[in-house]
C-alpha cells in the first residue's frame, strides 16, 4: 500500500509573528495546506492521505479540510511529533496500527508548505521508492555552494555534484522506521531531514528530479512568490 504523509506539524517560526503556523495561512483565499493536500487527493494510488498537525491545531486542520477540500474518508488528520522526523514516525505508527506494515508499504512524505508539487514528481517518487526503497526530490544547485566555519571558507564543493533538497522524500516505511530506531542519540541529533536517516547508515537514496517552482514557504517573501506562482498555475 502507498500512503501520502503530509507534514504540517511545525510552528513556522521563521515566518515571524503570525497568529497561526504558515501551513494555515491563505494564498488566494485558501489555506496553503489545502492546496498541498489537493495535489495528492486525485491520485488513486494513495490508500490514505495522512495529515500531521500540531496537537492544538488538529481541530482547525479537520475544519479547513472539510470547508475547502471536502470530507473524504481517504484523509486522516493526526498529531505530529516534536521534530520533523518524529512527525514522520507518528505517521508510520498510524499505518502500522491501522493497516499493518509490510516490506512494500511506501510513504510519500511531503512538506505541507510545498503546494506546487506536480503529478510527475509524485509518480516518480512512488516508482523510485517501490523499486529502490528510498528517494529524495532535488534540483541542481544554481549557486555555488560554499562550506564555511567561523567566518572562513572550509571548502567549495564541485557545483556539478551539488543539489538542493526538496520534497517529497519517499521510503519503504519499515526500512525507514527500523533504520531510525537503530540510530544513536548523537546520530539523531545531526539529522536535518528523513533521507539522512538512511544516508548516515550508508544506504542508497535515489534522486528524483524536482522543479524550481516546487518551493517551500519558509519566509514572508515566499508567500508573495507563492501567490504569483498560483496565479500562473491557474492561468494554465
Ligand atoms: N514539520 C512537521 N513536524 C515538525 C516540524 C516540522 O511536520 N515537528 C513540517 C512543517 O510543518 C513543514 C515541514 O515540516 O511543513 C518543513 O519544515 P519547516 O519549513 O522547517 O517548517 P517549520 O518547522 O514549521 O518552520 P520553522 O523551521 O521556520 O519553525
Amino acid at each position: 500500500m502507498i500512503f501520502a504523509v503530509i507534514l504540517a506539524g511545525g510552528t513556522g517560526s521563521r515566518m515571524g509573528s503570525t497568529d497561526m503556523p504558515k501551513q494555515f495561512l491563505e494564498i488566494k483565499g485558501r489555506p496553503v495546506l489545502n492546496h498541498t493536500v489537493e495535489k495528492f487527493l486525485p491520485n488513486p494510488k494513495f490508500e490514505k492521505i495522512i495529515v500531521l498537525s500540531p496537537k492544538a491545531w488538529i481541530g482547525h486542520t479537520k475544519e479547513i479540510i472539510r470547508k475547502y477540500t471536502g470530507t473524504s474518508d481517504r484523509i486522516a488528520v493526526i498529531e505530529g511529533g516534536s521534530t520533523r522526523n518524529e512527525t514522520i514516525m507518528n505517521a508510520v505508527a498510524y499505518i502500522d496500527e491501522h493497516y499493518g506494515l509490510d516490506d512494500d508499504t511506501v510513504i510519500v512524505t511531503h512538506d505541507s508548505v510545498r503546494p506546487f508539487v506536480t503529478h510527475r514528481i509524485i509518480e516518480e517518487n512512488i516508482d523510485a521508492a517501490l523499486k529502490y526503497g528510498a528517494c529524495d526530490t532535488v534540483i541542481p544547485a544554481t549557486d555555488t555552494i560554499v562550506e564555511g566555519c567561523d567566518d572562513k571558507i572550509t571548502s567549495i564543493p564541485d557545483r556539478r555534484r551539488m543539489y538542493q533538497g526538496q520534497t517529497p522524500q519517499s521510503f519503504k516505511a519499515k526500512l525507514l522506521r527500523d533504520t531510525y530506531l537503530s540510530l544513536s542519540d548523537e546520530e539523531r541529533d545531526i539529522l536535518t531531514d528523513a533521507a539522512k536517516i538512511l544516508v548516515i547508515k550508508g544506504m542508497d537514496v535515489r534522486l528524483v528530479q524536482g522543479e524550481t517552482f516546487n518551493i517551500k514557504i519558509t519566509y514572508p517573501y515566499d508567500l508573495r512568490i507563492a501567490r504569483s506562482l498560483l496565479e500562473d498555475e491557474e492561468a494554465k
